[in-house]
């Protein structure tokens, strides 16, 4: 396995892409930290997790709390010795509106959980990383939405380009310490967010599955593949990327 014994941090793990990853990383051999502000949703998953035989435990974390992430790390390290991966996921839908008709209370909300909450994130790893041996593995969620844009989502759109940058510039910085930043770039994943995001009726999810390439909405394991690989020892040469897994909508 993999990521036999590695102590690796889920954000967003309740749910999901973040759900679907917490158990690949699991089979992998993980011992994996399910980190979200729904509780009793993350206690269904790492229950779920150890009765399959693999190793688990909740975090209760708001990543857009000051401090949270830095406390939730500290206390990992604390029982743990070391933290060996973390996927930054959490993540939160923005209004789906005209820029003009932003409420700068929503752009705010959009951009301290998607962006500020993964720097937060990112940060507090990579300070714990820096003294470990052998570096870590971090991957950020960005969307599809960090590398293209799309309509009536400016302030979703502005805060996954932001965590491109952010995950490029830690990748130059904290590669000569064994860390690697990668981002993922989800196309149209099959989750609770796409059912109650941006104007998902099936009229328009019909339309976008009309536009897709591959003809078809994801399932949240076929992200959770590309970032167990992005984790393991198997994408050893990669940072910096911005990987897109979205049936080819970015190519056209
Ligand atoms: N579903 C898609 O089509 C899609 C596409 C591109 C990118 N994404 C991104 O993938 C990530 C996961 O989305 P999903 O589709 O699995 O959504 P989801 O709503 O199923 O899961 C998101 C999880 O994040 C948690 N969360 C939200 N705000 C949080 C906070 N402040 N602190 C801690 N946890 C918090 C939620 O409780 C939930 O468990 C997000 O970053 C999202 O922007 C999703």
């Amino acid at each position: 396995m993999s990521l036999e014994n590695k102590i690796v941090l889920v954000t967003g793990g309740a749910s999901g892409i973040g759900r679907a990853t917490v158990n690949r990383l699991a089979l992998d051999g993980a011992h994996v930290i399910v980190a979200d502000r729904q509780v009793e949703l993350s206690n269904e998953v790492v229950t779920e997790i150890i009765q399959a035989g693999g190793s688990a435990e909740v975090c209760e974390l708001d990543v857009a709390e000051e401090g949270a992430a830095a406390a939730a790390i500290k206390a990992i390290v604390s029982s743990h010795g070391r933290l060996d991966g973390a996927f930054n996921n959490a993540g939160i839908t923005g209004p789906t509106v005209k820029l003009l008709d932003i409420d700068p209370k929503e752009w705010a909300q959009v951009l301290a959980v998607n962006l500020t909450g993964v720097f937060s994130c990112v940060q507090a790893e990579i300070a714990q990383m820096v003294q470990q041996e052998a570096g870590g593995s971090i991957v950020n969620t960005a969307s599809i939405c960090g590398l293209v844009a799309l309509p009536h989502a400016t302030a979703y759109n502005s805060a996954k380009h932001g965590v491109i940058g952010l995950t490029k510039s830690a990748a130059i910085e904290y590669g000569p310490k064994k860390i690697r930043v990668n981002a993922v770039c989800p196309g149209f994943i099959d989750t609770p967010m796409l059912a109650k995001g941006a104007g998902a009726s099936q009229e328009v999810l019909d339309g976008v599955v009309r536009q897709l390439p591959i003809r078809r909405i994801a399932d949240p394991s076929e992200v959770a593949d590309v970032v167990a690989w992005l984790m393991s020892p198997h994408s050893s040469y990669v940072t910096g990327v911005a990987m897109p897994i979205d049936g080819g909508w970015t190519a056209q």
